[in-house]
């Protein structure tokens, strides 16, 4: 862990609170059937053992890094299980995705950042009749999360920049998009850039989720960017990421919640 991410870390630590801080119906629900549900017997074999396979993978691939780049893998040669290790999320974190889309019968579904595609099958476990639009910049990454995928028939890869594509995407888009899972390129400038293009493809039960929001200073800002938007009215940070809800409803209010 860097300097920045470790005071990152230590103020999240202070701060960080629970249920009883909770007075929102939602919230309180919310923490304690998805962000301390205990669920931890519900992981799904099948794409676990997908997990421990790329984690063990000596194979070296070729990756063509079109945003902020990793912070410990330096090389464009890299192996598959040191991509694993740098990039998936927590198989509590997979869960959490997967019961989010059950939980609120989220059908459209968008994901920035596939990588090796193993919160993309997280996603698509949910509910066969959701659809699953991911976004992927690196071609070699596509194919093995095609791989991870194979057995998921509700997914969409889409290949190529997402600077490039997601505005062409958003354009055929009729539908408003229930979960937004933004994990891609982590800079203050493309964050922000997603955000504004996805924003008016929310409806009010919508939520985006943005990954890696204590990553460096460029994506803390641009958190706090989001925080402060008018159509934006609570969030929840749990360190690893940030939740935004845009339900009218809700009092403007930011939570940080032990996960
Ligand atoms: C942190 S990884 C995603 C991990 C994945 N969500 C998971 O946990 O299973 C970020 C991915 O975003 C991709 N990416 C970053 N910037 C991109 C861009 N501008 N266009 C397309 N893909 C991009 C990278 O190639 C990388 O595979």
């Amino acid at each position: 862990m860097n300097f920045f991410l470790l005071k990152e870390w230590l103020i999240y630590f202070h701060l960080k609170t629970d249920e009883h801080s909770l007075h929102s119906p939602f919230f309180f629900r919310f923490y304690k059937e998805h962000l301390k549900s205990g669920k931890n017997d519900a992981y799904i074999h099948s794409i676990e053992t997908q997990r421990q396979k790329l984690l063990k993978s000596e194979q070296t691939i070729e990756v063509q890094d079109l945003g902020a780049g990793s912070k410990t893998l330096k090389s464009d040669k890299r192996k598959i299980k040191d991509i694993a290790k740098n990039s998936l999320s927590s198989p509590k974190f997979s869960l959490l995705l997967n019961q989010l889309i059950k939980q609120f019968h989220f059908k459209q579904i968008v994901e920035l950042g596939t990588s090796l595609g193993v919160n993309t099958a997280y996603l698509a476990d949910a509910d066969t009749a959701s659809k699953i639009y991911t976004f992927e910049g690196d071609e070699n990454l596509i194919d093995i999360a095609k791989s991870t995928c194979a057995k998921y028939k509700n997914i969409q890869f889409i290949k190529g920049n997402i600077n490039e594509c997601l505005p062409h995407f958003l354009l055929d888009m009729a539908s408003s998009i229930d979960l937004v899972y933004l994990d891609a390129n982590h800079t203050y400038e493309a964050t922000l850039n997603y955000f504004n293009q996805l924003l008016p493809h929310h409806h009010s039960g919508s939520i985006f989720i943005f990954d890696d929001i204590h990553w460096s200073s460029g994506m803390k800002q641009a958190w706090k960017k989001i925080k402060q938007h008018p159509e934006v009215k609570s969030t929840i940070d749990i360190f690893d990421a940030g939740f935004v809800f845009f339900n009218p409803d809700f009092e403007k209010q930011h939570y940080i919640l032990n996960f």
